[in-house]
């Protein structure tokens, strides 16, 4: 019988994620159908998405912007959160466990995964996260339980990355026991192993001001898509560096998972999709 799963979105026309999770299908035979669904932007209105999906049988929803938190709200108010998305205060999968709606966060062990396959060492790394918005919000316990070493959140705005970890720590022990720094973004110096780039300015034509002797072994993006200057700039100082692609492919395979109970060979898929992205680009 064919498994039904959405996407909701709004704008939501661009979202990758139906031919994603339709490569995992054909990766393991299972008869799916996964659609885009449109949605007003308003709790009232995405809460009667999610009630007439989950009503109707759906086995499965991904949360993009600008939902992640309104599905949050919903899932604290009358059904239940992971300790991703309880810490994240966000939410990008949903489902229905014991009869009660469910609310995971797969973001941020989505870019650690991807990292992992990447070869990057995470182990007692000393990494910098530039950001303190929602994305940055949503990576900060996955990468502590990945086992890394001390971390510094830098953001434009110094007073946003202080909050950030004071509410992160209140939410998290884990989080509140782990070394953590801030600082102001153009006040970012010293040698990481790792630097994450989880602002939102890859989306702009502007430039983060890094420092010169700002360095790091790593640089990863979350951003994907487009050229990303922020690379750019480590590349030339001989890092390895990666845009945020795998982590959209890694949340994907972990969302599948909660869902079907089935592991995704995210290698071959990735694989499977640059395949098809180049003949439909042809
Ligand atoms: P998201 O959910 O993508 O994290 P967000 O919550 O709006 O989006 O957060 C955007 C992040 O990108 C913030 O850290 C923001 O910095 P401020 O807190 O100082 O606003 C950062 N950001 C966006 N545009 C930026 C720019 N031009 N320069 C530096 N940082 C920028």
């Amino acid at each position: 019988m064919t498994q039904h799963f959405i996407v909701i979105g709004n704008p939501i026309a661009h979202s990758k994620s139906p031919q994603i999770h339709q490569v995992f299908a054909d990766q393991i035979g299972l008869d799916i159908r996964y659609q885009r669904q449109y949605c007003p932007n308003d709790a009232a209105s995405f809460t009667a998405v999610v009630e007439a999906f989950f009503g109707g049988g759906g086995i499965g929803a991904n949360v993009t912007v600008p939902f992640k938190q309104v599905a949050y709200d919903l899932c604290q108010e009358r059904g239940a959160l992971s300790e991703h998305a309880s810490v994240a205060g966000a939410v990008n999968t949903l489902l229905v466990k014991d009869g009660v709606l469910y609310g995971d966060n797969t973001d941020g062990q989505g870019l650690v995964n991807h990292i992992v396959s990447l070869g990057w060492p995470l182990k007692n790394a000393r990494v910098a996260l530039i950001g303190a918005g929602g994305a940055a919000r949503g990576v900060v316990l996955p990468l502590i339980q990945a086992g890394i070493g001390a971390l510094t959140i830098a953001n434009r705005t110094l007073s946003k990355a202080d909050t950030l970890v004071a509410e992160l720590s209140a939410a998290s022990n884990e989080i509140n026991q782990h070394s953590i720094t801030t600082c102001a973004t153009a006040d970012l110096t010293g040698d990481f192993d790792l630097i994450i780039n989880a602002t939102s300015i890859g989306l702009t034509d502007a430039t983060l001001p890094l420092a010169d002797n700002l360095q790091a072994q790593h640089a990863y993006d979350m951003m994907y898509g487009r050229p990303l200057p922020f690379l750019q700039h480590f590349k030339e100082r001989g890092a390895q560096a990666s845009d945020g692609y795998g982590m959209l492919i890694g949340q994907a395979a972990l969302s599948f998972k909660r869902w079907t109970g089935q592991a995704i060979d995210v290698t071959q898929a990735t694989q499977a999709l640059q395949q098809a992205n180049l003949t439909t680009n042809k």
